[in-house]
């Protein structure tokens, strides 16, 4: 087994991590994204085209995957409409073997330098949206902690709920109002389990902080 394997990255099941990068003056970036494992030594990701992530690596040609146990991290970086500024909470580092920060409160990270980028259609429920299979080729992976942390269900439903505001604002910009309903009462749906499994907790009150953001949105 691949120390990647060992991380939890694997071939079928997107790893949620931030990754970082830096733009064409040097501002260190941050943003949610999968990653999948393609073999021992490289990562596969899809970024879509209209994301400053995707600017900046196909700029730079060199990113950090961050792994992360906090889902509020996750949800923040994925989420700047609904949390921001989430980039000025973020604390950086200059990574060692590539030109890209991390974040300091990463587990662990893993340093990769792009070796193809493929553009691509998907077609789904909100419509056509360009992005590009992205691989990288891993050249360092430093571990900065070792603590264990257990799973939360609450946590799926919060990482859950951040997949469907994603999509939902998106769905939003492209005027597919039904659509941009549909997924609220599915965040509602999360809410309720998340109430129930952990009350009044952090999760579910970010899981709130989202619904109320689009909540606001719903007529715009
Ligand atoms: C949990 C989660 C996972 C995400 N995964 C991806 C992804 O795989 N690819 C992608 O392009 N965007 C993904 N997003 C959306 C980006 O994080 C979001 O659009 C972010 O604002 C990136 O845009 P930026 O680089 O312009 O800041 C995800 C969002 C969330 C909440």
């Amino acid at each position: 087994m691949s120390i990647l394997q060992k991380m939890g990255i694997s071939k079928n099941s997107p790893s949620e991590v931030l990754l970082t990068s830096f733009n064409s003056k040097k501002d260190p970036h941050a943003a949610a994204v999968g990653v999948y494992l393609l073999n021992e030594k490289k990562v596969k990701m899809n970024l879509f085209g209209d994301t400053q992530t995707y600017k900046n690596l196909s700029n730079s040609g060199e990113a950090v995957a961050n792994i992360v146990s906090d889902p509020e991290l996750i949800i923040k970086g994925g989420l700047p409409d609904i949390f921001s500024p989430p980039l000025k909470t973020f604390s950086f580092e200059t990574a060692k073997k590539v030109n890209a920060p991390y974040l300091s409160k990463a587990d662990a990270f893993l340093e990769f330098e792009i070796k193809e980028m493929k553009e691509k259609t998907l077609n789904d429920d909100i419509g056509f949206s360009k992005y590009f299979e992205t691989i990288g080729s891993v050249k360092n992976i430093e571990i900065l902690n070792d603590n264990p942390h257990t799973l939360k269900r609450s946590d799926f439903y919060l990482i859950e709920s951040s997949v469907l505001a994603s999509k939902a604002i998106s769905a939003r910009k492209k005027g597919k109002k039904e659509k941009f309903n549909d997924l609220v009462d599915e965040i509602s749906f999360f809410k309720q389990k998340s109430q129930k499994i952990a009350p009044k907790s952090r999760t579910s009150n970010l899981i709130l902080d989202i619904l109320d953001h689009l909540d606001g949105k719903i007529n715009e």
